[in-house]
């Protein structure tokens, strides 16, 4: 556990949950919609990674915003608490329970309301899974602007609440770019209609960025409008070796003058993460005949099959004549494309497979990024694996420690030297995963005390009951008067 989560108590001023509160949420759900069966509530009440675990006895399945404001309204009445919930797969601690609130999760309002095929506007419920959103788009000659290894459980809502990066940021940027209008319901019951499709509307503050990225703890997010772009007719995937880091960063400067407008990704890996994929997913082979220290994988979207393929041949090229890459392979058809995908996606999984993992998610200057796993890697000597990957086209580094199973020694290695030293550099603590639970109380090391004030001033605006995702980001902070 994080060491959030060991210090927390239950807050006594929430209320526990009685029948008479169980007959509401009967009457206006429905009995199938109410669910206090333990089997199922251990799913929801357990993170991906199995690490976070809560004792829920009641996880609630709205099928509209006006249930979601009813379930809110009396909730905030009662001071019960809650957890919004949507695909579950948060990698900090932030999707589940933390003692018994109730789980609300979205997973029921999965229908997609318009597409604008002109302007490529999508609008959705936002429990519509990320994947059969991408499906949805694929028949309309349309993308998501987001694509993470989690796309067949996540959902929508949960991606804009956690501000999800992915693998395609890069090109299109962030979800506060993409997202265009929200409608989401507050701690009392309101529902606040920001759903606009317009690209331009500067008609005062835009509200709808306090909940991009807020996980939950302002109000719960019931629909979406997303900008779209069109599906391009050439994809390419390069999957190339490195022998150090810094050919790594060269790489990436060359990609972006070379490859231009058609760069869509650029994600790199160390040996111990490719290490991993080869020894713990299924079907995964090395695309190259050897181990190198580092591999980075390039793709380039594009209209024109030609003229994309011979930009990403002359970057080969340029790139082997400067000794930047070792060695390399480029997919010859889609199969071989997402043979490499599955390389890099799985990582997480393959760590999962592997023991216990601690998950460092850092926004770092690109030249720094491999000086803390390195540095990392010194400290802990062979007591753990230290393995980095991300999204080095934007930053992003995830430092991941691997060890046979959790152990307090390890973790007193790793924290808070990892916070300090990235907040030295001032990078930020949480490229794209949230604080959650498990960086609850770590917020000072990447904002300032008056950034923190202000969010805190917001939060007590909008849910004065403090009842919405209680103990994570920054609630614990305001609770107990630790700011500073
Ligand atoms: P959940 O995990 O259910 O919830 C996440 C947070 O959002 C919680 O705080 C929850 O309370 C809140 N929330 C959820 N739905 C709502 C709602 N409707 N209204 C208000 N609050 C809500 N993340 C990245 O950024 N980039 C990646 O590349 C990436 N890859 C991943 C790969 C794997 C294999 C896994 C397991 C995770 C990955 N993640 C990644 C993390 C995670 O998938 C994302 O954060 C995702 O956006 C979470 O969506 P979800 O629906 O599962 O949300
Ligand atoms: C990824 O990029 O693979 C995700 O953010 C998940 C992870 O960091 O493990
Ligand atoms: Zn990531």
């Amino acid at each position: 556990f994080g060491s959030m989560a060991t210090k927390i108590q239950r807050n006594p001023k929430f209320a526990t949950i009685n029948s008479d509160d169980i007959r509401y949420f009967t009457d206006l759900l429905g009995d199938k919609n109410v669910i206090q069966d333990e089997d199922a509530l251990l799913a929801a009440n357990m993170d991906w990674m199995r690490k976070y675990k809560g004792s829920s006895k009641l996880l609630l399945l709205p099928r509209s915003t006006e249930e979601v404001s009813q379930i809110l309204k009396y909730c905030n009445s009662r001071c019960l608490a809650v957890v919004p919930q949507g695909g579950n797969t948060g990698l900090v601690g932030g999707s589940v329970p933390v003692f018994d609130e109730v789980i609300v999760n979205l997973g029921s309002m999965n229908k997609v309301l318009s597409f604008d095929e002109v302007s490529g506007i999508l609008v959705s419920e936002a429990g519509c899974i990320l994947e059969s959103l991408v499906n949805f788009l694929d028949s309309k000659g349309f993308i998501m602007p987001l694509d993470l290894g989690a796309k067949g459980s996540c959902q929508i809502g949960g991606n804009v609440s956690t501000n999800a990066g992915g693998l395609r940021l890069l090109r299109y940027g962030s979800l506060h770019a993409n997202v265009l209008g929200l409608e989401a319901v507050l701690a009392n019951g309101d529902v606040l209609d920001m759903l606009g499709t317009l690209r331009k509307d500067n008609t005062g503050y835009d509200l709808k960025h306090l909940f991009i990225g807020s996980e939950g703890s302002l109000g719960i997010v019931t629909k979406v409008s997303i900008l779209t772009p069109p599906k391009l007719s050439s994809v390419n995937v390069a999957f190339l070796a490195c022998t150090d880091y810094l050919s790594c960063q060269k790489l990436l400067l060359e990609a972006r003058r070379k490859l231009g407008e058609v760069l869509s990704a650029f994600e790199f890996l160390d040996e111990q993460a490719m290490d991993l994929a080869l020894n713990h997913l299924e079907g995964v082979r090395n695309p190259l005949p050897a181990l190198h220290k580092f591999y980075v994988l390039i793709e380039t979207t594009g209209s024109d099959e030609r003229s994309d393929r011979e930009k990403l041949e002359a970057f080969l090229v340029h790139s082997m004549e400067e000794g930047l890459i070792s060695d390399g392979v480029v997919a010859q058809d889609i199969q071989q494309a997402s043979s490499v995908w599955n390389i890099r996606e799985g990582i997480p999984e393959a760590l999962m497979k592997a023991g216990a993992v601690y998950k460092y998610d850092l926004s770092i200057p690109v030249e720094k990024i491999y000086d803390i796993v390195e540095e990392m890697r010194n400290k802990l000597g062979h007591s753990a694996r230290v393995v980095g990957y991300g999204h080095l086209g934007d930053g992003n580094l995830h430092l991941n420690i691997s060890c046979p199973q959790y152990d307090d020694a390890v973790l007193a290695q790793i924290e808070p030297f990892v916070y300090e030293w990235t907040s030295k550099h001032r990078g930020s603590i949480s490229a794209e995963h949230g604080l959650g639970l498990m960086k609850a109380d770590k917020i000072f090391y990447s904002k300032s005390p008056a950034a923190v004030q202000l969010m805190a001033s917001v939060k007590n605006l909008l849910d004065p009951n403090h009842i919405l995702n209680p103990y994570k980001q920054l609630q614990e902070l305001i609770e107990h008067n630790l700011m500073v």
